[in-house]
């Protein structure tokens, strides 16, 4: 989610990706980051991931052109990627997603920043969120995110949707026949963390509920506690908004709860050890 202030006008925020100022550097930065994460993704992501690579032609020969990837993508969900400077104001995040346009940072990170960046690039916007966008399902889900977070707005429940946000678009699994797989941005982008979250006996993995979700506190400086499970690689939550802004309303009596504490109904599919976090600080959003 974004944290910047100033206008509420996306179109404040859009440049051109300017495809012909990358170096070579550039390129070289983001062919080391495809290759190992594709490697590392193989048996981890959901497949409709790694078909929306392909799809894409998000290949590991260097940073992809958006004039050439939107193609397939207005093609396939009517929607497009948009580059802009860094991290922009909710508002305009909101109206971008409602009018199915996704912001992504255009820069990439420098070799020696290989591993941890504090805000997202190109590789974790393109690499890690685009693919899944040529789901329909998918691309249905965002945009009505989008239309929620205006409502949000509004009605002072911007916590709520960060929240899902997070749990879904950044940080979800899901439940296939296959197994436990990856579909959030933020896992999918990270080697470190795509082992984590499958693997790790440390966080809790939780069945998803939308009410639970947005009443979740998060870590945004470290591996996730609590990752919470769709029931399938479809099965994105609808976002009503009448039924929304009652939820909000009902959850105005209900307590925060922190990052990594379970609660009596959920339905848990792992119960960490909470071995990894136990000597961190406490850090949540
Ligand atoms: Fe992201």
């Amino acid at each position: 989610m974004n944290a910047a202030t100033g206008s509420d006008d996306p179109r404040d925020y859009l440049v051109d990706q300017g495809f012909e100022n990358y170096t070579p550097t550039d390129h070289a930065t983001w062919r080391t980051l495809a290759k190992r994460q594709r490697e590392i993704l193989q048996g981890r992501v959901v497949d409709a991931f790694l078909e929306g690579l392909d799809r894409l032609g998000i290949g590991e020969e260097g940073i992809p052109d958006f004039r050439v990837m939107n193609q397939r993508l207005r093609a396939a969900t009517d929607w497009e990627v948009v580059a802009v400077p860094g991290l922009i104001p909710d508002l305009a995040f909101f109206r971008l997603l409602a009018d199915r346009k996704f912001p992504a940072g255009f820069w990439i990170r420098k070799p020696e920043q290989i591993d941890y960046i504090e805000e997202p690039d190109v590789f974790h916007d393109v690499f890690g969120h685009v693919p899944l966008i040529m789901q329909p399902l998918y691309a249905d889900y965002l945009e009505a995110y989008g239309k929620a977070g205006l409502v949000a707005a509004e009605k002072g429940a911007l916590k709520r949707l960060a929240r899902l946000y997070w749990y879904t678009v950044e940080f979800g699994l899901a439940q296939t026949p296959q197994g436990l797989r990856i579909v959030g941005a933020g896992i999918a982008s990270s080697p470190s963390e795509t082992v984590f979250a499958l693997e790790s006996p440390s966080p809790n993995r939780v069945a998803f509920d939308l009410a639970r979700v947005m009443r979740t506190l998060y870590r945004i400086d470290d591996f996730q506690e609590t990752y919470f499970v769709l029931d399938g690689v479809e099965a994105w939550p609808s976002l009503d908004l009448d039924r929304l802004i009652l939820l909000w309303q009902e959850l105005e009596a209900e307590a925060d709860i922190e990052p990594g504490d379970l609660q009596p109904v959920d339905k848990v599919l792992t119960k960490g050890d909470g071995s990894y976090h136990r000597t961190k600080p406490k850090s949540a959003a």
